[in-house]
């Protein structure tokens, strides 16, 4: 167990990525705090992790709005006393050309993957630098390697992301705090679903017909991801076998990002 004694928040917690790495983390040893805007999901990532044995509690709320952050903060310091590792793992996705994306679509996508991210991190080092001791992973995609077709405001929000990461890994190091960021690729979760259901639709095929043509023209490794090759590299990324890995852009894509 390379977590005893720690504690871990996991934004996005009830599904997809968020579920596997906070399962990843509680089979660890860390506590683990889920935070979630769909409250259900978020207690049924926390029954998994306790039926197992494990220690977690669930925090509803959206992390575009301040409340649900210092909620989470407070409420993981006063269940565990600390809080070591930050996953800022909940995204929205949205399929638009820039000319179909209205403002409240554009603020949307903004205030949860980007703003989001930052007053979550932003309640976290709060109590991460008076401790001198924190890691920091944030979750972008490989749409804020490069730009995606019908996807200027969610490519531009992770690109965001990536750039915020790089910044806190300069500005925090001397605190104790190391801060990488993971680009996942391909992975099959409810939104890699949705988004390809849109895709499909676009073209007139199927959302799983879509996927298939993609992974075949653009996937080296000739496949999808799974939240659980996500959720190993988050994990490692906080445990000390990382320990010199700060500012760190990870892809996590079977290859696609490496080039044509
Ligand atoms: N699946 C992929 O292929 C893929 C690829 C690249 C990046 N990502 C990123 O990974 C992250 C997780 O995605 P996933 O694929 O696991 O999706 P998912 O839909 O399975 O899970 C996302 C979770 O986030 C929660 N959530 C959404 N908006 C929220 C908000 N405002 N406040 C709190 N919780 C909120 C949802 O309720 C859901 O439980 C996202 O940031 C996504 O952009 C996913």
């Amino acid at each position: 167990m390379r977590f005893t004694g720690k504690a871990a928040l996991v934004t996005g917690g009830g599904s997809g990525i968020g579920r596997a790495t906070a399962t990843a983390f509680a089979a660890d040893g860390a506590a683990v705090c889920v935070v979630d805007i769909d409250g259900e999901s978020a207690s049924n990532t926390v029954s998994e992790i306790k039926n197992a044995g494990g220690q977690a509690i669930a925090i509803t709320g959206d992390i575009a709005s301040p409340d649900t952050a210092n909620n989470a903060v407070s409420s993981t310091i006063k269940n565990f006393g600390s809080i070591d590792f930050l996953f800022n793992n909940a995204g929205v996705e949205f399929i638009s050309p820039l000319m179909e994306t209205s403002v409240a679509d554009w603020d949307r996508v903004m205030d949860v993957n980007m703003k989001g991210t930052y007053m979550m991190t932003k309640a976290a080092l709060e109590v991460m630098v008076p401790k001198k001791f924190g890691v920091i992973i944030n979750n972008a995609s490989d749409a804020g390697l490069r730009g995606i077709k019908v996807n200027a405001a969610y490519s531009s929000s992770k690109a965001g992301i990536i750039h915020l990461t790089r910044s806190l890994s300069l500005d925090y190091a001397s605190s104790g705090i190391r801060t990488n960021c993971i680009c996942p690729g391909c992975i099959r979760t409810p939104l890699c679903e949705r988004f390809n259901a849109e895709v499909g639709a676009r073209k007139g095929i199927s959302g799983e017909q879509a996927l298939q043509e993609f992974v075949e023209a653009n996937i080296p490794m000739q496949r999808v991801g799974t939240p659980e090759e996500v959720a190993s590299v988050v994990t490692f990324l906080c445990s000390e076998d990382a320990r010199y890995i700060n500012g760190a852009i990870i892809p996590i894509d079977g290859g696609l990002t490496a080039g044509m």
